[in-house]
């Protein structure tokens, strides 16, 4: 039987007794043949058991877990946290609607964001979310006068930065002095002075996200410690502050890198900001779903025709990004593993003309023939979610399975809906629009929040 890597089996896919690679029990050779390829497979009981294992390590605390929608933006998949009793951690009043249309109730839905516009504030106050988080002072003052309009006062917490490096790739680091995101730490005190006057933002909060992929411990026990400090000085100025956001970035195994333990994690919440007698929020999206997906693939072509072999795929970096933008490894596996024990060092490659369009290089493969299936894995965190339509490839559908069930829960969209949304302005030739009147002026760009 032919090894599974861990990034693989930490989202429950196993080879079955023919070595055919399974999520639960069902082969994916049998999706493959009834979806095509390329596409996203999803185990939603690895789903469940991820979440499972956070909201018990976390127990004892009084945490609510807010799924970051970002991760897998999925209608189904916002419904399996929303059914084990999730919120939704939203950055865009498109994931907003999401959640939303997923069930999930307004009061447990929290608003992060570096630029949110005043359309989304003002949807998101129309919609009676339960937390903004506000990052600018300026955002801040936007809100207030949104809310006050409206007669109303929104929930807030002030996203602080609070110059901790997570020790993860440059890329998706959030928390330090070089980063967009948040409110220098030695400002806040003066942003909660502004808050307190104004009549349409309550803010009795602060969030932290320092980044994501953390697999060491340690940086979140830095930025927490400085967030407990910072809420005793603010109490300390008379501030009333009753609840502390704990933003996301738990790992999850992609090469030999372990899964971050939960039960640690928990503690080092518990030792550094426990006795603040706050209620908290964590926002994990990759924790709860990057193992339980992968992408599956066939392949084109065995290219041999230069100095090094390549491995050509039907998927591109257009369906799953992270390699080409993070050179970000995730492991790759035949579906069928009967392909014997040789391997040959190859470049995994897809059609995409860009040489960035690389899931690894050098990598063990075995010879692939032409219409091979693969699977690459801890593809359910950011693959879907950052894909496109470069090369006019329609997004890649994605199937979701659930012990003996499978569904797709987003169909593969055909080439005229990929096209559907464009038209030929009315003066070219053999457009249809071409026999009506020509536009005096160009419409109001619509800046409604849709
Ligand atoms: N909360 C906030 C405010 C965030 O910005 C993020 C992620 C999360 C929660 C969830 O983080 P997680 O638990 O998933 O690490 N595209 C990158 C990751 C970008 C993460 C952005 N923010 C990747 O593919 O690695």
């Amino acid at each position: 039987m032919t090894v599974i890597p861990h990034g693989l089996s930490n989202g429950g896919f196993v080879r079955d007794l023919s070595d055919t690679l399974c999520v639960d029990a069902i082969p994916l050779d049998r999706i493959a043949a009834e979806v095509g390829t390329p596409a996203y497979v999803y185990n939603a009981r690895a789903m469940r058991l991820a979440y499972r294992t956070l909201e018990t390590a976390l127990a004892a605390l009084p945490i609510t877990v807010c799924y970051a929608v970002k991760a897998n933006a999925n209608l189904a998949v916002i419904r399996i946290f929303r059914d084990l009793g999730a919120g939704a951690d939203v950055v865009s009043v498109g994931e907003m609607r999401r959640a939303l249309a997923a069930g999930v109730p307004a009061e447990r839905i929290v608003f992060s964001g570096v630029g949110k516009t005043d359309a989304e504030l003002a949807a998101a106050v129309d919609a009676g979310i339960g937390q903004v988080n506000v990052e600018s002072s300026g955002e801040l003052k936007r809100l207030n006068a949104l809310a006050e309009v409206r007669q109303r006062r929104v929930e807030i917490a002030l996203r602080v930065n609070p110059d901790v490096d997570a020790g993860t790739l440059k890329e998706i680091t959030t928390g330090t002095a070089d980063d967009k995101f948040g409110i220098a730490i030695d400002r806040v005190p003066a942003v909660f002075e502004l808050a307190a006057k104004l009549p349409g933002v309550s803010l009795r909060g602060v969030a932290v996200h320092i980044g994501s992929q953390i697999v060491d411990l340690q940086p979140y026990h830095n930025a927490y410690r400085r967030i407990a400090d910072l809420v005793h000085q603010l109490r300390d100025e008379g501030h009333i502050i009753d609840h502390v956001d704990l933003g996301g970035g738990l790992a999850i195994p992609y090469d030999r890198e372990p899964r971050v333990d939960a039960t640690a994690f928990a503690a080092v919440v518990r030792e550094t900001l426990g006795a603040l007698g706050c209620r908290m929020t964590i926002e994990p999206g990759r924790y709860l779903v990057g193992s339980a997906g992968v992408m599956l693939a066939r392949v084109v072509e065995w290219k041999e025709d230069l100095a090094r072999p390549f491995l050509i795929l039907d998927a591109g970096m257009n369906d799953l990004m992270r390699p080409a933008l993070y050179k970000a490894y995730h492991p790759i596996v035949a579906v069928h593993g009967d392909t014997g024990d040789v391997t040959v060092d190859v470049d995994v490659v897809g059609p995409i003309c860009e040489s960035t369009d690389r899931f690894a290089r050098g990598r063990a493969m075995p010879r692939l023939k032409a219409g091979s299936l693969v699977a690459i894995g801890a593809a359910g965190a950011y693959g879907a979610a950052l894909s496109s339509e470069y090369n006019s490839r329609p997004l890649v559908p994605e199937v979701l399975v659930d012990g003996s069930r499978v569904a797709v829960v987003r169909k593969r969209p055909s080439f005229e809906e990929m096209v559907g949304l464009e038209s030929l302005p009315p003066w070219m030739e053999d457009s249809p629009a071409a026999d009506r009147p020509p536009t005096a002026e160009l419409p109001e760009p619509d800046r409604a929040a849709e």
